[in-house]
């Protein structure tokens, strides 16, 4: 039908000179709305005076052409739509700032770790680390606790299924060392530890030492208790009050209890000194001739002096943390305030 194929010649230019969608929308209105050219063009059609077949042609070719407007507009709408996103993208101001990524932060005992390497390294200390997973030897035996000794029962141990230990003090460090290099030698061995411990604010099944051993020609108590005094006023950036006892451990002699006077509360007592005032620090002493022995070097020749400072506890001491659970949360709202910019 000539008529249809002129509209839809029409209808192609029209849609050919269509720049964005108010111009689709109004070729649509023009040719497809209720008044719009295609359904004018029923008024050149006279239904009364056609036959039924002519009547069915022009039927069908109607419905041909509109089908054919709507999948052309369609089909412009959706390259529209497209290019229009596309020039959005490149209309982004790329001088805006943009998003910052988080960043990471070092967990407190990290950052008092290394700060306590660092101490150490200045005196001539150098870092080493043991293992986690331990045989009963080292941890045990070679620093003179044998079976059956009572001592076992001060650190209740996490036995594996092949008779391995998860180490319960970074001691376990002391003979392997000694058996590695000849004296005089100083060492660190910071890490982690595990008891078997009924959780509470002051314990933890799992947390961190800082093992210390100097050998050396006559090291006496004077070096371990210099050692000890430079690296707390040190660490806290103060004066702190401290106190040696008398202290059993079976791998030092004499052996002490290092205590610092609480810095949570000060003195009159809470829940990390357990009421007492005084916080356990830093169990230290002359190392036993035994373990010496155990690591091949003759007590006659060399002395020693050993201590395992509580990492853990440290922390806690110098960020006022006064509950253990909170640093092996992995709450990241707690580690963050240490470190805010790294
Ligand atoms: N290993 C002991 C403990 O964890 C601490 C200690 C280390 C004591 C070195 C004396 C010398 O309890």
């Amino acid at each position: 039908m000539d008529l249809f194929d002129r509209l839809l010649t029409e209808f192609h230019a029209s849609l050919a000179k269509v720049r964005n969608l108010q111009d689709l929308e109004a070729v649509r209105t023009q040719f497809l709305s209720r008044k719009g050219l295609l359904a004018e063009s029923r008024k050149g059609f006279s239904f009364q005076t056609a036959s039924p077949d002519e009547r069915k042609e022009f039927g069908a070719s109607f419905n041909d052409a509109k089908a054919a407007m709507e999948e052309a507009i369609e089909k412009r709408k959706g390259d529209l739509e497209r290019t229009e996103r596309r020039s959005q993208i490149r209309e982004v101001d790329i001088t805006l700032p943009g998003e910052r990524p988080a960043r990471g932060s070092l967990h407190p005992l990290t950052i008092v770790q290394s700060f306590i390497e660092d101490i150490f390294a200045s005196l001539g200390f150098r870092v080493a680390e043991g293992f986690e997973i331990e045989n009963d030897y080292y941890n045990f035996i070679a620093l003179n606790i044998p079976e059956d000794h009572p001592a076992r029962e001060m650190q209740d141990t996490f036995w594996l299924d092949n008779g391995m230990i998860l180490r319960t003090h970074t001691s376990a460090c002391q003979v392997r060392m000694m058996e590695q290099v000849k004296p005089p030698f100083r060492f660190i061995f910071p890490g982690r530890c595990f008891r078997y411990e009924t959780i509470d604010a002051s314990h933890e099944n799992t947390f961190y030492q800082l093992e210390g051993l100097m050998v050396d020609r006559n090291v006496t108590v004077a070096h371990l208790i210099a050692v000890m005094k430079g690296l707390l006023s040190r660490v806290f950036g103060r004066d702190v009050m401290v106190r040696l006892r008398p202290g059993y451990f079976p791998f030092v002699e004499p052996g002490f209890e290092l205590d610092i006077q609480c810095l949570i509360c000060g003195g009159p007592g809470c829940s990390t000194c357990k009421h007492s005032g005084w916080v356990e620090l830093l169990p230290c002493g002359m190392v036993h001739p035994n373990v010496l022995r155990f690591g091949g070097i003759d007590p006659d020749e060399w002395t020693g002096f050993a201590f395992g400072l509580g990492l853990t506890r440290l922390v806690m001491m110098r960020y006022g943390i006064s509950d253990i659970r909170v640093l092996n949360s992995g709450d990241l709202r707690v580690m963050k305030q240490f470190a805010p910019s790294l």
